[in-house]
């Protein structure tokens, strides 16, 4: 079985994946390092020289690439899971989980952020409002919706394997 963690930017899916990973003895991927291991260099520098486009496009090639991993938890980037044709090639990996967490707190965690390119401009908070507004009845499709917001990250993992 392969769980699949779903979730804006900041909810978390990184920690409590990799812990859920150890609780389960199974293994760990997270996309955005994988892409940037593949690509040799970061998300950032992705962005800044090949565009947005062309990292949704790399996304999309490694989980096409993905599609037999086996006992893996897969921890996503905030974005993956819009793409249409993404949600039909995780749903064929694995269950998804929605890591969910209020913008307030979102917003608190993320105010500091020097590295996620859809950050870096003055008025992120109108952003990460309008990527909310837009994604969140996207991410609700997943199979299941974790509340992520009010304990440590070994409650959350608790939370999802009690809930799977
Ligand atoms: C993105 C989220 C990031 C990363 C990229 C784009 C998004 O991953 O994939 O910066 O569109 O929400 P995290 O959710 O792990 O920060």
């Amino acid at each position: 079985m392969n769980i699949i963690l779903i979730g804006f930017m900041g909810a978390g899916k990184t920690t409590v994946g990799r812990k859920l990973a150890n609780r389960l003895g199974y293994f760990f991927l997270d996309t955005d390092q994988q892409i940037e291991k593949q690509q040799g260099c970061t998300i950032e520098e992705i962005f800044r020289y090949a565009g947005e486009a062309t990292f949704r496009d790399l996304e999309t090639k490694l989980l096409e690439n993905l599609q037999s991993v086996r006992n893996t938890i897969l921890s996503t980037g905030g974005g993956m899971f819009i793409r249409s044709k993404n949600q039909e090639l995780l749903k064929d990996i694995g269950k998804t989980v929605y890591l969910q967490v209020d913008r307030g707190t979102l917003e608190q965690r993320l105010q500091c952020d020097l590295n996620r390119p859809l950050l870096q401009q003055p008025n992120w908070q109108k952003n990460v409002n309008q990527m909310l507004q837009h994604r969140e009845p996207i991410y609700l499709t997943a199979d299941l919706t974790i509340k992520a917001q009010d304990g440590p990250p070994n409650v959350m993992v608790s939370r999802i394997i009690e809930a799977i």
